[in-house]
Formats: C-alpha cells, structure tokens, sequence
C-alpha cells in the first residue's frame, strides 16, 4: 500500500510502499477514504511534536473509511461498516489500523472528508470544555482562539449549538466573516484589535477560554475571566513561557488546565468517543455541525497539503484522500 514517510535527511514527504497492517486483536483494518491533516502534524514531522511510544510513527491521527477487516476478537460485523475515527498514527496512509471500541459511525448526509475532519476536533473539545465543571451553566460564555482553525470550527458549531454565547479571535477580515456566519457572537481580529480590550468595553463576562496560543496571550486570558473561570490550554502558538499576576489568579479563584489528547490512555479515549457519539447526535440532527473543510489533496500531494496548513490561509480543516 501507499503510505506517506518523512524522509530523514530532509524532512521531505515522501510516498513509499510498505505492507498493509494487521489489526492486533481488539483492532480492525480500515481501508482510508480521506484522512485530517492537524497542525500537530507539522510539528511532528519537524521532530517538534512527543508521541507516546506505543504509536506509530506515521503521520495523521484522523480518518475516515471502510472496515476491511477485523482482529482476533473483534466483531466481525463490522466488517463493510462506514467509520471515522481517530487512530494512533499511520492515517497518512492507504489503509490503517484503529482500535475497535474508538470507532465512530459516520453522521448521515456526511461526505468522507467531512467524516475524517470530525474525530481530532470533537474529541479535543470533549477533553476540555466538557470536562470542567462551570459555576453557572445557563448559556456561558467561552472565548475559543482561533475560531476558523479545524479545533475552532467544531468548537463554533458544537458550543453555539449548546448554547453557549462565543466570542473568537481570527487572524483576518476574510476569516471575521467566516467565523460570524458560524454562529460567533462577537469576534475579533488578533492582528488589527486587542482581544482583552475588546472584551472589557464591550461588557462581556468570560467563563471558559480555550487558548492555543499562550505567550503574551495567558495573562490577557486571565484578565478576561470571570470569578471561577477556567482556562484551557491546548497549545502554545505564541510561545511557551508566560509570566502571570497569580494574585489574579487567586482573587479570581481561576483554574487553568493543560491537556492533550494524543497522550490519553485508549480506555480515556474511548470514554471521551463515548461521551462524544452521545452529546452531538441531536446536534447532528438539528444541522448544527458540518465540519468545514478548507481544502483536499490526493495522498501525493501531503507536501502541498503541509504548505497550505502552514501558510494559515485555511478555514477548517486540510484533508487528504489516497483514492
Ligand atoms: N492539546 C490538544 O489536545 C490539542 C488537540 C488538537 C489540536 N491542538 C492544537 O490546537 C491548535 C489548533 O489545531 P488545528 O489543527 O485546528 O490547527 P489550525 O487549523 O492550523 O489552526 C491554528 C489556529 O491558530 C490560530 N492562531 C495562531 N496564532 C494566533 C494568535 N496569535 N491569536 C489567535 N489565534 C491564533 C490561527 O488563526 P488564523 O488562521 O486566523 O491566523 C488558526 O486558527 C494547534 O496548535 C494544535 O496543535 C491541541
């Protein structure tokens, strides 16, 4: 089969064949129709990027495709099923191997890269936002950075879907479009405006902040939090040292968490899939999430697929498809 490799003398994406994997017992083959590309994987590739050492070294993380075939004690009715999920590497790939119980069916009316730009994102926001307790639950208010990125469209959808009020931060005018017509109720252009400013003058009160940028931006997110509030950390865009005012902090009664989702324990994942198949059914339902994909590269082409994640030109998410 065709599988993308990262040639170690020059960082290159190269296309090699290799055998097709066998699913280990509790594991099923899937045969890969498209595949998300995560920033993650930029970083990976580059030697930036820590995976846990039982994952493959392949790149990609998100697919969706057909079960082809089915470990030793896995159900074999799976096998011809239409699937998404994630995958602990090696989605880079014609065919891949997943674990049984991470399998998500695919939303009706979904295309296969709308099903493969899914899982990375929503099991992300299930691992943050939906893991915190908030002191008051009617509609909060969430400020999630980088609302157009593939991690912000879902959060957009997903969150406004829930009811919460969303505020956002995009890095263009083009993108303060796209992100009003996802729902946000108030976003703001991180390279014209100051996003804490903004928030203060216009009276919002934040409950929740999903960062992926830190750096200058951990105080200002503290800054724009109410009293309990909680800040997510899932990246470190804008660096990763920030100096903070812990009296805030503490007046504030502010909790912050860092988490990531590539180093769960699989029973976490599976757990967080679970959670996920049972809180956006209605709202798949109801319309109120289409994954938005920015744009797709045939298998090749992955080098030109990486060019365009790291230009930051996307909306959504950047998908690959081996066929
Ligand atoms: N910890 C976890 O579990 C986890 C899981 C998934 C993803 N992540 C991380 O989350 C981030 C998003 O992932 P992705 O795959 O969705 O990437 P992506 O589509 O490439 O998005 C990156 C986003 O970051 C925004 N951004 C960059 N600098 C910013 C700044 N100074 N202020 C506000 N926004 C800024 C960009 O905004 P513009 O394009 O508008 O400039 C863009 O929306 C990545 O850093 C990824 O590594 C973490």
């Amino acid at each position: 089969m065709k599988q993308i490799q990262v040639n170690p003398t020059d960082q290159k994406l190269i296309v090699t064949e290799v055998e097709i994997p066998t699913p280990a017992k509790d594991e099923v083959l899937i045969k890969v129709f498209a595949c998300g590309v995560n920033r993650m994987d930029l970083l990976q590739r580059q030697g930036h990027y820590p995976i846990p050492p039982t994952d493959s070294t392949i790149l990609g993380v998100e697919v969706s495709g057909e079960v082809i075939r089915v470990g030793s004690e896995t159900n074999s009715g799976l096998i011809g099923k239409p699937v998404c999920t994630l995958v602990n590497g090696g989605g880079y790939a014609e065919f891949v191997v997943a674990k049984a119980r991470m399998l998500m069916p695919i939303p009706e009316g979904w295309t296969v890269e709308e099903a493969a730009a899914y899982p990375e994102a929503a099991l992300t926001i299930q691992n943050t936002v939906h893991q915190i307790t908030l002191k008051q639950n009617q509609n909060p208010t969430i400020l999630v950075h980088g609302g157009t990125s593939g991690i912000g469209v879902f959060a957009v959808q997903q969150l406004k879907g829930l009811g919460y009020k969303v505020i956002t931060t995009v890095g263009s005018e083009t993108k303060k479009k796209t992100a009003y017509a996802l729902g946000c109720d108030l976003v703001i252009n991180y390279n014209t405006e100051d996003f804490e400013l903004l928030i203060k003058e216009l009276a919002y009160k934040v409950d929740v902040v999903l960062d992926m940028v830190a750096g200058s931006y951990t105080q200002k997110n503290i800054n724009v939090l109410n009293e309990f509030g909680h800040l997510i950390i899932i990246a470190f865009q804008g660096g990763r040292k920030s100096e903070v005012d812990i009296a805030k902090l503490l007046s504030k009664k502010i909790t912050i968490k860092a988490v990531t989702l590539r180093s769960l324990e699989t029973v976490e994942k599976v757990k967080l899939v679970n959670d996920a198949i049972r809180l956006n059914n209605n709202l798949f339902k109801m319309n109120k999430i289409k994954p938005v994909i920015g744009s797709t590269f045939s298998l090749q082409e992955a080098e030109r697929a990486h060019e365009a994640l790291a230009k930051h030109s996307h909306v959504g998410k950047i998908i690959l498809k081996p066929y």
